[in-house]
């Protein structure tokens, strides 16, 4: 298996995308903190992996908060004895032009989706320096490549997160620490289903959506889940700074 004997973080693990990358990294013999602001629902996923919570380990953090970075690394490092892949992969999006994103919702949005990438990286890198490298893989968005019309405030963050991806690959690859970004086209996740209730016409938005890429239909959460897992794996070994797209040729357009 690709990831026996190592430990990973993964955030916003107890749904869509971050989910069922903690699955298919529990399948390949990973240990892993599953890290989520929603602690019942951290629980209730992890349970369902692993139902003896051994290997797959619920915590409840926010993102957004330098005390809970610290804390999950301090936890995945103190329960599984070391960490060698963070997956920071919390985040959401909200629906609106700049003029129509208020100054709060605007700082919300970028202390999840790009300020908790800083501080999960942050905390996570001093260990995997210490213990002579490590991998970092970083959910962006094809979002940071081309813009989604009505949610500036996301595609700005994913931008800043392909960026930062770029920015962290170089300032660490001397200390065998590789970085590097997913860029998922439309999946259908828990988050999707939030957005499409804010639609008069869910099918016919998923029906744009789904023209807007040549294989014509959104990703499920696990076709995401197995290029965090390549990344994440040492089958990626030269791969750094990149970001991977995995959205059916929707940005090939
Ligand atoms: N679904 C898509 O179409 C799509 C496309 C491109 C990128 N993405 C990105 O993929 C990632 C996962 O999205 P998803 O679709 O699986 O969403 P999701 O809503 O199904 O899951 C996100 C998880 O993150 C958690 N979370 C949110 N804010 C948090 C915080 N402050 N601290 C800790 N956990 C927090 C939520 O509780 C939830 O469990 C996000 O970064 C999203 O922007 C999604």
């Amino acid at each position: 298996m690709d990831l026996n004997g190592k430990v990973a973080i993964v955030t916003g693990g107890a749904s869509g995308i971050g989910e069922a990358t903690v699955a298919l990294f529990h399948a390949q013999g990973a240990q892993v903190l599953l890290a989520d602001k929603d602690a019942a629902r951290a629980e209730a996923a992890a349970r369902q992996i692993d139902p003896d919570l051994r290997t797959v380990v619920p915590f409840a953090a926010d993102v957004s908060r330098a005390a809970d970075a610290e804390a999950a690394v301090a936890e995945a490092v103190s329960r599984f004895g070391r960490l060698d892949i963070l997956v920071n992969n919390a985040g959401y999006g909200i629906r609106a032009s700049v003029t129509g994103t208020s100054e709060a919702d605007w700082d919300a949005l970028m202390a999840v989706n790009l300020k908790g990438v800083f501080l999960f990286s942050r905390a996570a890198i001093p260990v995997m320096e210490a213990q002579g490298g490590g991998v970092i893989v970083n959910t962006a968005s094809n979002a940071a490549l081309v813009a989604i019309a009505d949610r500036a405030a996301y595609v700005a963050s994913k931008g800043a997160v392909a960026a930062l991806t770029r920015a962290m690959a170089v300032d660490h690859a001397a200390q065998n620490i590789r970085v590097n970004a997913v860029a998922p086209g439309t999946t259908w996740s828990p988050y999707f289903d939030e957005i499409l209730k804010t639609h008069e016409d869910p099918d016919g938005f998923v029906a744009g959506l789904n023209a807007r890429a040549p294989m014509d239909r959104t990703a499920r959460p696990s076709e995401i889940a197995e290029a965090i897992l390549w990344l994440a794996s040492d089958r990626s070994s030269y791969a750094t700074g990149s970001v991977m797209v995995v959205d059916g040729g929707m940005t090939a357009w």
